[in-house]
């Protein structure tokens, strides 16, 4: 798929992979929509991308709240025919033991994650339906496949979105629309920068975007990198559960 002149939707445009995103989306005379909930961030791409032929549109809106994104995308609706690709990347994540389980940072995980694709979704697929034409591009992750200790509540958000995004796939097959799940293992970001334990592979953000944004060129379905991660993740979760809880658990006592 050639990706100019077009009108690209990014969530978490405000830092790591979606800003490393909305650069390359930049360069190739697109038109962005960039959300995030921190304006002054969002200002500050803009102002770096300015040299770039492109539109650039700001909204600031918290994906994880329903009102917030109904207004939010009532406006985008006025303002925009249509959107060819709506790249679902916002995020949160927090390393929660059991000893600091806290159910508010547990909402904000699948919230954002999770209904963060799920209240866009809802306002975006009528366009997408109307038009039989677009790309849907949620960002999962390779940690979507096991439960690992301490990030329970992401591993699951992950799953939910890995899982839901198949299902959506096959139902938007007949409408044209394309429907595509990125999955990445560690990425240098903010979000990677507060983590206390080995991260194998930690990738720059520039070139995970560029993993991304030619996979999205290339209409894959299922956009996973880095290859050894990808298959140390297909092995891992294809371990019996007694097997992968007795090695994980020996990781577990190390980490504390
Ligand atoms: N980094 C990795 O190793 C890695 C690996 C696999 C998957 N991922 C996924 O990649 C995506 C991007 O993560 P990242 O690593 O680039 O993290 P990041 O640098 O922390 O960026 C997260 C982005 O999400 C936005 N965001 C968070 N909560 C939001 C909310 N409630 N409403 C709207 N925007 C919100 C943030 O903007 P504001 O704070 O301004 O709202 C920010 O722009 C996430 O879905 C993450 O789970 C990351």
């Amino acid at each position: 798929m050639k990706i100019n002149n077009k009108t690209v939707l990014i969530t978490g445009a405000s830092s790591g992979i979606g800003k490393a995103l909305a650069k390359l989306f930049a360069k190739e005379r697109n038109k962005l929509i960039l959300i995030a909930r921190r304006t002054e961030k969002l200002e500050e791409l803009k102002d770096e991308l300015s040299g770039n032929n492109g539109e650039i549109y700001l909204y600031k809106c918290d994906v994880s709240n329903s009102s917030e994104v109904s207004n939010t995308f009532a406006d985008i609706k006025t303002n925009f025919d249509s959107i060819d690709i709506a790249i679902f990347n916002a995020g949160q994540s927090y390393l929660m033991s059991v000893k600091n389980f806290d159910s508010h940072k547990a909402e904000a995980i699948i919230g954002t994650n999770f209904f963060g694709i799920v209240y866009p979704l809802e306002q975006l697929l009528p366009l997408f339906l109307e038009r039989k034409s677009g790309t849907i591009v949620g960002v999962s992750s390779l940690a979507d496949n096991r439960g690992f200790a301490g990030s329970g509540f992401y591993c699951a958000s992950k799953a939910a979105v890995s899982v839901y995004l198949e299902g959506l796939s096959v139902e938007l097959k007949k409408y044209n629309v394309k429907v595509i799940t990125v999955k990445p293992g560690f990425v240098k970001t903010a979000m990677t920068a507060k983590n206390n334990f080995p991260m194998p592979m930690l990738m720059p953000v520039d070139k995970a975007a560029s993993i991304i944004f030619n996979g999205i060129k290339k209409g894959k379905r299922i956009i996973q990198f880095p290859l050894p991660m990808v298959i140390s993740s297909r092995l891992i979760g294809l371990l019996p559960a007694g097997i992968y809880e007795f090695l994980a658990s020996k990781f577990d006592r190390k980490r504390k």
